[in-house]
């Protein structure tokens, strides 16, 4: 395929994983956007080939459009300074991220592996679900520094939930400072005393009973766009958030963003990955941030840990 705007040499890669509406949208993202050329793999070889080949026709209309290629070929994804997890099962409609553990374990599983082989100097961003379960398979599978070994949500339940605070108090979601920790599931944990709007505490600007309502919509958000959608889950803002870990970890830029990484005595916390703020820059985690909690954040955060244990020891 053509290679625009410079060679090779000088162009970052990353290897999207799974060929499925998060892992394609994300593809065509990094290729629309110049961030990095492509590699988009799945064992259907054919359906990552054809979904590339879609977005790569886009180069006649867009002249920054990077190189992507679909394979189904592990050795492609060597030379790529991120591999972003995407492939397994999504949910079906009643059904809970934690029911896919037993089936999404084994493809992560062997995911990690290839890439421990492959691409042993990536960052390994997960998005497959149950998000912390299989990050922390993907930590322990690829033997990885723990700086290199990211979970995807704490960016993405935190655009949700400035979505609707925004819509709310009609602000720009520019305006709102959140952290949501924990486990990326019922119990994610909303942190209060750090969520801001133009600086006002939100607790300040809305009732005690609104706040709950919007933090019950930010924890169903995943379960209610899979039952509108009858089939699949929740991509263009998934998509959206691998995105921007991925452009943070390319650009270097030491930006604080919420992800899921594995905890070695941080908030009291170890052998566990669990949605934290951390430092992201060219070589993975920079810094995993330690804020500070109320008693009561603390303590959601710790049942939200003993929950991802729960299904950590299920496999
Ligand atoms: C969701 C999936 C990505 O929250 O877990 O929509």
């Amino acid at each position: 395929m053509t290679r625009k705007g410079g060679t090779l040499g000088n162009v970052p890669k990353i290897a999207v994983i799974g060929a499925g509406n998060v892992g394609a949208t994300l593809a065509m993202r990094i290729a629309e956007s110049g961030l990095a050329e492509v590699v988009l793999l799945d064992v259907y070889k054919s359906l990552a080939q054809g979904k590339a080949l879609d977005i790569f026709d886009s180069s006649g209309m867009n002249h920054s459009l990077r190189p992507i290629q679909g394979t189904d070929d592990f050795s492609s994804i060597s030379g790529s300074s991120i591999v972003v997890i995407t492939a397994g099962l999504a949910r079906t409609p009643g059904m809970a991220r934690e029911e896919l553990a037993l089936k999404n374990a084994v493809i992560v599983k062997a995911i990690s592996s290839e890439i421990r082989l492959r691409a042993p100097d990536s960052v390994i961003i997960v998005v497959t679900n149950p998000l912390d379960t299989m990050t922390y398979l993907a930590y322990k599978t690829s033997a990885f520094p723990r700086a290199k070994v990211l979970g995807m949500a704490g960016v993405l339940d935190e655009s949700r939930f400035k979505a609707l605070i925004a819509s709310e108090l009609n602000v720009e979601t520019n305006d709102i400072e959140t952290v949501i920790m924990g486990g990326h599931g019922d119990t994610m944990v909303p942190v209060l005393s750090h969520t801001r709007v133009k600086k006002a505490l939100l607790m300040e600007l809305l009732p005690e009973k609104k706040i709950d309502e919007l933090i019950i919509r930010i924890r169903g958000r995943g379960a209610e766009i899979v039952s509108l959608l009858g089939s699949g889950s929740a991509y263009y803002s998934p998509s959206l958030a691998a995105f921007r870990m991925a452009e943070a970890i390319v650009y270097d830029r030491k930006e604080v963003i919420t992800a899921s990484v594995f905890l070695n005595g941080e908030y009291g916390l170890r052998d566990i990955c669990a949605g934290v703020p951390v430092k992201l820059g060219r070589s993975g985690i920079e810094e995993i941030v330690e804020i500070k909690l109320t008693d009561r954040e603390r303590s959601l955060f710790m049942e939200s840990a003993r929950v991802i244990r729960q299904g950590n020891a299920k496999l």
